[in-house]
């Protein structure tokens, strides 16, 4: 899956890394920046989607579509898509160039909105990535974790880098019964939970 990127694909990711390093410094508000999941996270979310039982692939905060083409990957390999949630709708614009521009377009389903409006209506999920703003994430987790198909995966990112903010969440899905679930410190961290068969 990572020995033969398509060229193009593989252009956009540096692209994209380049255009958060840059934002990160220069100033731009905090809510127009990329906000992107470093590459080791994003390889990291190929291979556990890859291999997530069937179900829908999923993703919770798109920006530029950064983490996305990681899951596009994946997508690919399952012979299925995923579909992203992303509130912004400049964010959404600019990741539906992301998406032509990289080759993926054909797997990615980009819906535009608060992703909590359309989470209840979710097919059964194989693997769900959370990476939206820190105060929707355990309202997420009350909506899918019974949407997990069992050995379905939820990833959220942020939990060592925003360890305060995302406590009550941790603490509730590492209490959850439904769910085995540990953190992972790569990039800047990630709670893997699966749910239990
Ligand atoms: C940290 S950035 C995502 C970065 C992206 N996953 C990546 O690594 O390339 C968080 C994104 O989530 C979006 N967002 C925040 N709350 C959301 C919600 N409730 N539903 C959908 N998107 C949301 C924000 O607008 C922002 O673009």
């Amino acid at each position: 899956m990572f020995h033969d990127l398509p060229p193009a694909l593989a252009d956009r990711m540096r692209a994209l890394e380049a255009a958060d390093a840059v934002d990160r410094h220069d100033g731009t508000p905090h809510l127009e920046r990329l906000r992107q999941i470093p590459p080791e996270t994003g390889r990291l979310l190929a291979l556990l989607a890859a291999g997530a039982p069937q179900g829908a692939l999923i993703e919770i905060g798109t920006s530029a579509g950064y983490s996305t083409l990681w899951l596009a990957l994946a997508a690919r390999q399952r012979g299925g898509h995923v579909t992203t949630y992303e509130v912004l709708a400049a964010k959404a614009a600019r990741a539906r160039e992301t998406f032509a521009a990289a080759g993926v377009a054909d797997v990615v389903d980009l819906v535009v909105g608060d992703a909590r409006e359309f989470l209840g209506t979710s097919p059964a999920i194989g693997f769900c990535f959370l990476d939206a703003e820190k105060d929707v994430y355990l309202d997420v987790w009350h909506q899918i974790a019974d949407a997990l198909v069992p050995g379905g995966l939820l990833v959220a990112d942020n939990v060592l880098s925003h360890a305060e903010q995302l406590a009550p969440f941790c603490e509730a899905v590492l209490a959850d019964e439904r769910v085995d679930a540990v953190v992972v410190p790569i990039g800047k961290g990630e709670l893997v939970a699966r749910r239990r068969i």
